[in-house]
């Protein structure tokens, strides 16, 4: 594989070039729906497998855990990224069948991370042995994720479309989660329609990634 020079999109984090992140997102949601396309679920869908060209142009990579959709799967994505019936099933010791909802989750909580700095979803790098600690948390984070992101912007209209997207992500009911190529479209909207300038503040220190 290529050496990717800007890194993976953890080190984007700290760009305040807002445009440049929902293109990001938007290719990166691409990539997912061709995956999925193609009959894959991607399965670890995160900042750290996300790659980019020089010119910040994503690639998709790690695809370890990938395996056919509809296929029985071991439900052990990356902890704070994975999707509630994931963590149902674990909890419930039931068996998982790989599905590509779970990877619209996981693009929801990549955007958060991105567009936030939060580093809560990086909290686990072991599923604890209850997982509903992490069902538990998620509604207070994603809101306080939200709120942020939103104050940051001052509720402007682009804004709040984006968060619309994000939510349509992150539904704890998988039925009702868009698809990626539903995020891709709605997204390539959203820069479109954004001037160059649009600039959201960086997280603080406290609540950074880590890498
Ligand atoms: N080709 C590459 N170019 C630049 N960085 C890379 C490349 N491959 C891996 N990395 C860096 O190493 C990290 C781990 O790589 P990855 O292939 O995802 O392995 P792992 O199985 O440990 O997750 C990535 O998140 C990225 O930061
Ligand atoms: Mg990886």
């Amino acid at each position: 594989m290529d050496y990717f020079e800007g890194g993976d999109l953890n080190s984007q984090v700290k760009n305040p070039d807002l445009k440049r992140k929902v293109y990001i997102m938007a290719k990166s949601a691409e990539q997912l729906a061709v995956l999925h396309q193609l009959g894959f679920a991607h399965r670890d869908f995160k900042p750290t497998n996300i790659l980019l060209e020089k010119n910040l142009k994503p690639r998709t990579t790690d695809f370890g855990m990938t395996c056919r959709i509809g296929l029985k799967a071991v439900a052990d994505a990356t902890p704070g990224f994975q999707c509630p019936e994931m963590l149902v099933s674990q909890a419930l010791n039931k068996n998982y069948y790989a599905d590509p909802k779970a990877d619209v989750w996981g693009l929801g909580i990549t955007m958060l991370v991105l567009l936030s700095g939060n580093s809560w979803f990086y909290s686990w790098s072991r599923l604890p042995e209850d997982p509903n600690v992490i069902l538990q948390n998620l509604p207070g984070m994603i809101t306080d994720v939200f709120n942020r992101i939103g104050s940051a912007s001052n509720y402007n209209e682009r804004m709040m479309e984006l968060l619309f997207v994000i939510q349509g992500c992150l539904q704890f009911d998988p039925n009702f989660r868009l698809t990626p190529d539903e995020v891709a479209v709605r997204l390539s909207k959203i820069y479109g329609a954004m001037p160059k300038q649009v600039q959201i503040s960086q997280p603080s220190k406290s609540s950074m990634t880590t890498s």
